[in-house]
């Protein structure tokens, strides 16, 4: 798939998902707003009623919507319903930030490479729940997070970007998870204005980005070669 103009008439329509607090939501909303990128957030839909992502949402004046799971005889159905609702608003990109829901196909095949999430971990190590968690048990020496395309397979998809971050000495998982956030609200709305700029291509498990400079050779080394 590839989004060729770079130019475009108007800013990209965003549907974000979200079940919880919503940070990653609020770190969008901020770049949006310091016109750092050009996007809107046309619709906030969460499957949970209380999730704080939604005062956000609404004290930031986003549509919101919430839709109820137990409402729907199957999980292919409330997808739907997402996906229904998520067109309706004239989403082009989607993105997961924060939803604590496995989705399938009923909202995958509308949106095909046009759905995010970020994870909290170096896909694809330690997918699935408690991710950073599952780091520190692992005794991993660098960390960090990842946004991806959603695919059939969870946490498996064509990998956007991602930042590491070295795991300090007896880091514990709350700490590692707050550090990581950081970097996730980085990510996020780089990976959208990457995609807003039509410069993101996938070629099977692959992610090309147009016009970037090589990165540099810089290696993150934990522990430090000196000290
Ligand atoms: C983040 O850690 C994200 O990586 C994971 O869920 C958390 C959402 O945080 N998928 P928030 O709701 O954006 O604050």
């Amino acid at each position: 798939m590839t989004r060729r103009s770079s130019h475009r008439p108007r800013p990209l329509k965003l549907g974000v998902l979200v079940s919880g607090r919503g940070s990653n939501l609020g770190a969008i909303l901020d770049e949006i707003r310091r016109g750092r990128l050009r996007a809107e957030v046309a619709v906030v839909i969460s499957d949970k009623p209380d999730a704080p992502a939604l005062q956000l949402a609404r004290t930031r004046g986003c549509a919101t919507l919430v839709l109820d799971p137990k409402s729907y005889p199957t999980r292919e159905q409330f997808d739907g319903a997402v996906a229904g609702a998520l067109k309706q608003h004239g989403v082009e990109l989607v993105v997961l930030a924060g939803y604590l829901r496995i989705i399938t196909p009923a909202l995958i095949e509308p949106f095909r490479h046009r759905i995010m999430n970020i994870h909290p971990a170096l896909l694809p190590s330690f997918p699935g729940l408690k991710a950073q968690w599952q780091a520190v048990e692992a005794g991993v020496k660098l960390a960090g997070c990842t946004v991806h395309f959603v695919t059939e397979e969870v946490d498996r998809g064509p990998i956007v970007i991602q930042a590491a971050i070295p795991v300090r000495p007896g880091e514990r998982e709350a700490s590692l998870a707050r550090r990581v956030l950081r970097q996730e609200h980085r990510i996020v709305p780089r990976a959208i204005e990457l995609y807003a700029q039509g410069r993101v291509r996938v070629t099977g498990r692959t992610v090309t980005i147009r016009g970037l400079r090589a990165p540099k050779d810089t290696a993150l080394i934990n522990p430090p070669l000196m000290g």
